[in-house]
């Protein structure tokens, strides 16, 4: 069965890691993809963020799968490139019939709360949280005239419980819980369907090169085994979630399986958020 045939979809932070799976997983059912990423370093973000060439890499690897795919340079805190972005998508597939908000960053963390600068904050906030609304700003109006569509946000189980040193992150993927209901609400009556995905822990997968759990590990100052280690112990199913499994629950999210579903929560962490 091919799921998203004739269908478009955005996913923003396509370059590398989750984005990546996603882009991957909605290709191989049919789908036409704009990928969207910063590709680019940002200032008070400590670590290498994707890159055009990653993005590129992406795009040849949906492409090779059968998909019309468009790419776009554009940072999530940038009203105008996401506008554009957002055009040239409607330009060329007429339509956005689903919206993967996943582009997020996880470090500047590893601070206590108090120690953390009032830049840190912003850039974590406006990247995480205020980036997914402005794409929903842009690309729900959009769903509503169409009477039609499902937005996915990438939460983490840090929307849900609470990391020690992650203050800024925590908050951020909390909001964007927030968001997903509240707009779940607004679009509910409108058939725009909107839900977030919780993951857990997730492997640096070397196919799409993914560093998320790199980067958290160095922001606490652990070698990167020794948090994976914990992360095994502590998800009850004793194992790191694949990219592939996120992309999996997008997957349904997205696709019409899912039709009656709005405003719901979905974790894909092996049951770390059980207890
Ligand atoms: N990796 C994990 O363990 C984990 C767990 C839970 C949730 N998540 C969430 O999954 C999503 C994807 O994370 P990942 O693990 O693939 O990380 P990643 O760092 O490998 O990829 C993130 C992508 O987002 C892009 N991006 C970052 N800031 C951007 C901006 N301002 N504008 C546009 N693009 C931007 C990056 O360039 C990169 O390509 C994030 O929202 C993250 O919070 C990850």
């Amino acid at each position: 069965m091919v799921r998203l045939q004739g269908k478009t979809v955005v996913v923003t932070g396509a370059a590398r890691g989750v984005g990546r799976a996603c882009a991957l997983a909605f290709s191989r059912e049919g789908a036409d993809l704009a990928l969207l990423d910063v590709c680019g370093d940002v200032d008070g973000v400590p670590y290498p963020l994707g890159t055009v060439s990653q993005l590129d890499h992406t795009a040849r690897l949906c492409r090779e799968q059968g998909a019309a795919v468009l790419t776009a340079t554009a940072d999530v805190r940038d009203g105008a490139a996401l506008r554009a972005a957002v055009d040239a998508t409607l330009d060329r597939f007429g339509a956005v019939d689903v919206l993967v908000n996943n582009a997020g960053i996880v470090a500047p963390s590893g601070r206590t709360t108090h120690e953390i600068t009032e830049d840190e904050w912003q850039v974590m906030l406006d990247i995480n949280l205020s980036g997914a609304w402005r794409m929903i700003s842009l690309v729900g109006p959009h769903m509503v005239a169409r009477r039609s569509g499902s937005i996915v946000n990438v939460a983490s189980t840090a929307g849900l419980v609470g990391y020690r040193h992650f203050a800024g992150y925590t908050a951020s993927k909390h909001g964007l819980i927030g968001l997903t209901r509240a707009t779940a609400l607004d679009y509910a009556p409108l058939k725009v369907r909107v839900n977030a995905l919780c993951p857990g822990s997730i492997r640096d997968d070397s196919a799409v090169e993914g560093r998320m759990l790199t980067e958290i590990a160095r922001s606490l100052e652990l070698p990167v085994g020794e948090h994976e280690q914990t992360f095994v112990q502590s998800q009850p199913m004793n194992a790191l979630i694949e990219p592939e499994d996120v992309a999996g629950a997008a997957l349904w999210l997205a696709s019409d399986e899912s039709r009656q579903v709005t405003g719901s929560v979905l974790t894909v962490d092996g049951g770390f958020t059980i207890r």
